[in-house]
């Protein structure tokens, strides 16, 4: 696990866009394709269009499978919508565009809309997340894995699970799993905002949050997890992990 300081959100953007092109290449020249998990909320934005702005010509988009690490229940063409928002970014460029999409389907019930997503993952034998983007909430959360939240304390053998009672709206959400991110290899953390700043001070210190516990498992199974902060985020007391 590494810590790293930028003095801007921008320069946390162009290092994670930089490093997880480097990731998704390697991938694809060792596997043939590569497994992207992309992050929902506003931080990771500046990033994915440093993607689509300097990277388009860089693979074969094609050979990235990209799926959302958590979805709010709303239509994929609600505003609100983690991968509307992210695939709006993408199509921007028709090369981006071209990424093999593992689009989760909303039903009628955040369960059966779980349970779907889970079978399309699994159903293209994904072995591991070449690189998984999280974003933080001012609560620790990540993903859709809040605080004192069933969906992060109990322990389940389930990669993507229902959330309710989410505190932040909209209350039912699909998430990976703790189990889930036990598959990945490349994990980067946006750390960036000063709203952050207490949480991720917090993460550090008694490792008992949400984004803890997430980049622990991971690293415990094998992750290199990065902390990307910005100034703003950054407080000079976070102890080195
Ligand atoms: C969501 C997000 C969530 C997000 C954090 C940070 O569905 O709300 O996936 O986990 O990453 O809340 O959000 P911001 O980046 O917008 O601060």
């Amino acid at each position: 696990m590494s810590v790293h300081y930028y003095d801007t959100a921008d320069l946390v953007a162009t290092v994670a866009a930089r490093q997880t092109v480097a990731v998704l290449e390697h991938a694809i020249k060792t596997h043939g394709r590569a497994i992207w998990v992309l992050a929902g909320g506003s931080s990771p934005m500046l990033a994915y269009r440093e993607m689509v702005d300097h990277y388009a010509d860089k693979l074969d988009w094609s050979k990235v499978f990209v799926l959302i690490g958590d979805e709010r229940f709303v239509p994929l063409n609600d505003s609100a919508s983690n991968w509307g928002s992210v695939m709006q970014v993408f199509h921007e460029s028709t090369k981006l565009s071209a990424v093999t999409k593992i689009e989760p389907k909303i039903f009628e019930t955040v369960a059966l809309t779980a349970t779907d997503y889970e079978e399309k993952i699994k159903s293209l034998s994904i072995k591991h997340f070449d690189s998984v983007w999280l974003g933080v909430g001012e609560d620790g959360h990540t993903l859709s894995l809040f605080p004192d939240n069933s969906a992060f304390t109990q322990s389940t053998d389930r990669w993507v699970v229902p959330v309710y009672d989410s505190p932040k709206p909209p209350s039912e959400r699909i998430s990976l799993s703790l189990t889930a991110l036990k598959q990945a290899r490349n994990v980067v953390i946006f750390a960036t905002g000063s709203a952050k700043r207490e949480a991720l001070y917090r993460a550090h210190e008694d490792g008992i949050l949400p984004i803890a516990v997430v980049a622990r498992t991971a690293e415990e199974n094998g992750a290199n997890v990065q902390w990307l902060y910005d100034a703003e985020a950054w407080s000079d007391s976070i102890p080195r992990p």
